[in-house]
């Protein structure tokens, strides 16, 4: 048996460039009337550690319906595409894909596994397992930014572009079809999309997936905070916010943020910065927005892309094949 190829890591991304976007947006966000930070900034170690677990709550639905769906159709997905490249946006641990992987795997057309993150530990330590448990596949990871750096995928051949785990709707509408509309201006009429997005339901259910009885997304969601402490060096105290999350019905998505349960004024150092929060005064860290199907077919079709088949779970996750219509 092969033991594998190395896997390679491209790196458009760097600790400094990294540490560059978090001092303006934390200059811009922190502020702005209504202060916000990109939820980007939740996936240093610790933070891709408690998304993992998060994954693994009850309360949290998302992972698993999309794990039955792809279980369900990876066979059918990987023969429409006839992939010999599999992109993956936003890969994080990459555990999913490996569905994805076995099914292709036993199709014999893919070459080629391509996961892209910002997160450069994570998708190192993912990169080497997946060339370890498929020898026969090169694993070609890259740090970089899916908002920037699409353009740098490698070209050539069948690609199929995964984009799972509703990491879509951590964009807002704007975002989301600038987004889309570029990464169809980087596809071939050959490759296709395969793209999981939550599904709008009953409210409750999703205040408890973004609010779980373990505390698990507080942790999460204050982690945000320590990355700014050290990476800026400055002196949030995390017990000082409350994580809170809402249903915004106008905008068909959940918020995710941070209450500062006194009136503090917090130092980032780095920045030569002091920012003052008032009581009761939230810091939005996330958006999470949930989608209907003909949503997603239009969203879609707005950036060029057609449907060719959709897929739901019964918790309520889509997960929707579509390619280039030109
Ligand atoms: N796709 C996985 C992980 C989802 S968590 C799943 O379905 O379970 C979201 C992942 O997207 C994290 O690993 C995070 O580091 C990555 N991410 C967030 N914003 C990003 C960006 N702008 N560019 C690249 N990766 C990003
Ligand atoms: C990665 N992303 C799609 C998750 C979500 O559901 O919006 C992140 C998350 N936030 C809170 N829990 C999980």
């Amino acid at each position: 048996m092969s033991s594998g190829r190395a896997p390679t890591l491209d790196v458009h991304i760097t600790g400094d460039d990294l540490r560059r976007a978090l001092r303006h947006d934390v200059e811009v966000g922190l502020a702005a009337e209504a202060k916000w930070l990109s939820p980007v900034w939740f996936y240093d170690a610790r933070g891709s550690q408690l998304f993992d677990d998060i994954t693994r709550l009850p309360e949290y639905y998302l992972t698993r319906a999309e794990r039955r769906l792809l279980e369900s159709h990876a066979k059918e997905i990987a023969q429409r595409s006839g992939a010999d490249t599999l992109i993956e946006l936003g890969a994080g641990t990459c555990d999913k894909t490996r569905v994805l992987l076995d099914a292709f795997e036993a199709q014999g057309t893919l070459r080629r596994y391509v996961p892209l993150d910002v997160s450069e530990a994570t998708l190192a330590a993912a990169a080497c397992d997946l060339a370890g448990e498929y020898p026969d596949l090169l694993v070609h990871a890259v740090v970089g930014d899916f908002h920037r750096h699409i353009d740098r995928m490698p070209g050539g051949g069948r690609r199929l572009v995964a984009f799972l785990g509703s990491t879509i709707g951590n964009l807002d509408l704007l975002e989301r079809s600038r987004f889309l509309f570029d990464l169809d201006c980087t596809m071939g009429s050959d490759d296709s999309l395969l793209m999981g997005t939550d599904v709008v339901k009953d409210v409750d259910r999703l205040l408890s997936a973004y609010d779980d009885a373990a505390g698990v997304t507080a942790e999460f969601n204050r982690n945000v905070l320590q990355v700014i402490n050290r990476e800026l060096d400055a002196d949030f105290e995390p017990d000082r916010f409350t994580h809170v999350v809402r249903w915004d019905a106008e905008n068909a998505h959940m918020e995710m943020g941070l209450r500062s349960s006194v009136d503090q004024v917090v130092a980032v150092r780095a920045l030569d910065l002091e920012v003052a929060f008032a009581a009761g005064e939230t810091l939005r860290t996330e958006i999470s927005a949930k989608f209907t199907r003909e949503q997603v077919a239009r969203e879609l079709f707005d950036a060029g892309f057609v449907v060719d088949a959709t897929w739901e779970d019964h918790e309520g996750f889509l997960l929707t094949l579509a390619s280039p219509y030109c």
